[in-house]
């Protein structure tokens, strides 16, 4: 694939869309094609999916169909968006991806990542993140920049313990992946955070560059 799949990735409140349009701005100055998207949704189709997931139900939702709807979403979205805006040798910007499917599914709900690792092939085939930024900061920080956003999702009910797991799954997957990962404190004031990104956007840049 011509282009560069970046992934941003953390819990609620981390500032993945925030820092998302502040690359996306030094990225476009400089020249690159830049597609913005995000998990689940990013088609109108994926996005009616993630409504589905989102918003709270009456009848609880099986952690089975939490999982074939995340990756149903993701199958739509790689068709609709992804791969052409990859193929067209955009920067493809995404806020989470199946890394979130293995922090909430996975360490959240305790789904087997063995069952998830199957539908990542099945998905995606050999399609993974050239780089990933995790925005990492205590549960409590991000909550509670959640809460001051507003009403709380069918994922942001969820009780401290679940977002403990959800934290110390992405801190693993980063630690076992150290080539594709890189861990962004962010905890720091907004304006320190975009400071630090600005090493790994030299990194995004170069290696658009080499594609
Ligand atoms: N470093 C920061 N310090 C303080 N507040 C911040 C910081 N980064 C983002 N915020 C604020 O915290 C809130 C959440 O940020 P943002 O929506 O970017 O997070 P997110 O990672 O996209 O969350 P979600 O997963 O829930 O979509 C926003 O109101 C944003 O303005
Ligand atoms: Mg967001």
């Amino acid at each position: 694939m011509p282009g560069l799949f970046i992934t941003l990735e953390g819990p609620e409140g981390a500032g993945k869309t925030t820092n998302r349009a502040y690359l996306a701005e030094q990225l476009q100055a400089q020249g690159f094609s830049v597609t913005l998207t995000r998990e689940p949704g990013g088609t109108a189709l994926a996005e009616q999916i993630r409504d589905i997931l989102l918003a709270p139900h009456a009848e609880s939702m099986s952690v089975d169909t939490e999982l074939l709807l995340m990756f149903a979403a993701r199958a739509q979205h790689l068709a609709q968006v992804i791969l052409p805006a990859l193929a067209a040798g955009h920067i493809v910007i995404c806020d989470r991806f199946t890394d979130a499917t293995y922090a909430y599914q996975g360490g959240g709900r305790g789904l087997d990542c063995a069952r998830i690792a199957q539908l990542e092939q099945f998905v995606q085939g050999d399609l993974r993140p050239d780089l990933t930024l995790l925005f990492d900061l205590p549960v409590a920080d991000g909550m509670a920049r959640a809460v001051a956003r507003g009403k709380l999702d069918r994922f942001e009910q969820e009780q401290q313990d679940f977002f403990e797991k959800v934290r110390q799954s992405y801190l693993q997957r980063a630690e076992n992946d150290p080539v594709r990962f890189r861990r962004v404190n962010a905890q720091q004031a907004l304006a320190d955070v975009q400071k630090s990104l600005d090493v790994h956007l030299v990194e995004i840049m170069d290696r658009a560059r080499e594609q």
